[in-house]
């Protein structure tokens, strides 16, 4: 576990997207496959698209793209990260069905953890994984400090065992579906992508050593982790 990488920029979006670009490249020319993790909310937006765009002869159809945390909504709420990247990237791309593992947000929130961490064990199983191993994980910050559907204080952050689990969340007194750190530590690379606009004061306590913050504990796990930081607008 080395310290994470650290990548401040004036160009965020485009910046995000071609590392993400360069990731998926170096995974195909290696093992034929890119397996991703998208993460939400509103900051990966404008890289999806720009995304879509650069890697418009990406072997899409060799690429598996998962989902780092997911709202309890059906595909089509406006809240639903899965209807943002089909918006961004999945649709203006045309990535075939087969390369998507949605999340189903509309099912009760156990039965979607659980269907999804077998599907995640199916596969893994038919490359001879103990535990399936994305290259390339994607996170966001939250300005509280968590990433993906990792808050402060819920049950998941403790999960030491399973890879998928439905968290609930008192602050917005919903339920969430989220990766744990054990499937997120076994990722080859993890990205966090987190532009301008975020707190830079928070920003620069997650990125000390032991910080206490969901976002900061990535830092310690066994997977190589990069950030890319938007440069605020002057
Ligand atoms: C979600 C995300 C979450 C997000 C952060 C930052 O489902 O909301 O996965 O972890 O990455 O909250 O969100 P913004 O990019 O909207 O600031």
């Amino acid at each position: 576990m080395s310290k994470p990488e650290v990548i401040r920029t004036r160009n965020f979006v485009r910046d995000a997207a071609e590392f993400i670009l360069q990731q998926a490249h170096a995974a195909l020319g290696e093992r034929n496959e890119f397996r991703l993790a998208l993460s939400g909310g509103n900051t990966p937006r404008p890289i999806y698209q720009e995304l879509a765009k650069i890697g418009s002869d990406l072997p899409w159809e060799r690429v598996f793209i998962t989902f780092s945390d997911e709202r309890c909504v059906p595909p089509d709420d406006d809240k639903s990260n899965f209807r943002m990247a089909r918006e961004s990237l999945l649709h203006p791309a045309a990535v075939p069905e087969r390369s998507v593992a949605r999340l189903r947000g509309e099912l009760d929130p156990q039965v979607a953890a659980q269907e999804y961490e077998e599907q995640l064990e199916v596969l893994a199983a038919q490359k001879g994984e103990m535990v399936f191993r994305h290259d390339l994980v994607l996170l966001g910050l939250g300005d509280d400090g968590h990433t993906a559907s990792l808050f402060s204080g819920t049950a998941a952050l403790e999960e030491s065992v399973r890879k998928v689990v439905a968290n609930f969340v008192p602050k917005f007194d919903a339920w969430r579906l989220t990766f744990t750190y054990p499937l997120i530590g076994h990722a080859r690379r993890v990205c966090f992508l987190v532009d301008g606009n975020k707190q830079q004061e928070l920003l620069a306590k997650v990125l000390e050593p032991d910080a206490p913050f969901p976002a900061s504990r990535v830092n310690s796990l066994a997977t190589d982790v990069t950030w890319i930081i938007g440069e605020a607008a002057a």
